[in-house]
């Protein structure tokens, strides 16, 4: 998500530094941009010249220092509390006093990376979309450090950027997750109890409610170790039945079927058009 996010920021006017932990991977990341931005030309979204100036105002680096230059800060590495608090505490020593750390977590509590990052009051969340350069909503998210001068900086970046923001509460899942992450789990639910194929919910849900995937080819998309990592965190703090993974979810995150990204998932991505994984169900 941090190179969608990148991507997005470039496009709307910002120079942008992207940090990536090796540069095979900050390679990768330029890469991608450069791809999303060729497929925007392809569809006509974007013109030749604007995604030379996005590419112009990318600055890729492996370092943190140069983040000493930046008015926002937004994080994007695993849903991981030590890795993100450990990063906010490096970069908290490098950043003048009025930047703002911004994390991009689906599930973690904000205010946990608020009370170690040093600066409480400058914290909060925003929660994009995947993908990033086609979702409109970014989730501006407010916990009891934050201040009003902070949210509103944030929030008046996220419309700078050309998206959609929405005010949450720092509450385990913020507004989307909340209502996405039990809808996912029940569709597993339903294939488990042999309500219909995979197929046929998907088909049940894209026809007959207007989604624009069915829940089986989001969850590949999101990835399925994604979802049953932010199902744990949100049933550990909700403590309630409908957050709890289905052991499905869990077996096939076990066997390495995290969805598109492994090639694998309630889908076999190897051949074209993908075909339903056989799950001995
Ligand atoms: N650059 C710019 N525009 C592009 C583009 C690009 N690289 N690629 C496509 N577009 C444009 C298209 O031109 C099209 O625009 P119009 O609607 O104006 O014609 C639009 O984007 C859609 O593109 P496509 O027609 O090629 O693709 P699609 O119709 O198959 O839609 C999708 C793709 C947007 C991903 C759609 O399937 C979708 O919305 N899926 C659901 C995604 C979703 O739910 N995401 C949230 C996951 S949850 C999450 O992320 C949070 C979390 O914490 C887990």
């Amino acid at each position: 998500m941090g190179s969608g996010i990148a991507q997005v920021a470039a496009q709307a006017g910002f120079d942008t530094i992207v940090r990536e932990i090796s540069q095979p991977l900050a390679d990768k990341a330029r890469a991608g941009i450069e791809k999303t931005l060729a497929k925007g030309i392809e569809k006509g979204k974007v013109t030749a010249a604007e995604r030379d100036a996005a590419m112009a105002r990318l600055r890729f680096t492996t370092g943190l220092k140069e983040f000493a230059s930046c008015d926002i800060i937004l994080e994007a590495v695993a849903e991981d509390l030590e890795l993100k608090n450990g990063l906010w505490k490096e970069l908290h020593a490098i950043c003048p006093e009025p930047t703002i750390f911004a994390s991009n977590t689906s599930s973690l509590t904000i205010a946990a990376m608020a009370a170690a990052c040093g600066r409480p009051d400058r914290m909060l969340g925003l929660h994009f979309f995947n993908p990033v350069p086609l979702m409109k909503l970014v989730e501006v998210v407010r916990t009891i450090t934050t201040t009003d001068d902070t949210f509103e900086r944030a929030f008046q970046f996220v419309k700078d950027l050309g998206k959609e923001p929405i005010r949450a509460k720092d509450n385990s899942g913020f507004v989307v997750n909340l209502l996405l992450v039990p809808y996912m789990l029940d569709a597993i639910a339903a294939l488990e109890g042999n309500v219909a194929s995979v197929e046929d919910i998907d088909k049940g849900m894209q026809l007959g409610a207007g989604h624009p995937m069915g829940p089986f080819t989001l969850l590949d998309f999101v990835g399925l170790d994604t979802v049953y990592k932010i199902a744990e965190i949100m049933f550990d703090e909700y403590r309630e039945k409908r957050y709890a993974p289905p052991p499905l979810l869990k077996r096939m995150v076990l066997a390495g079927m995290y969805g598109r990204k492994s090639g694998k998932g309630f889908y076999d991505y190897s051949e074209d058009p993908p075909r339903v994984t056989a799950l001995g169900l």
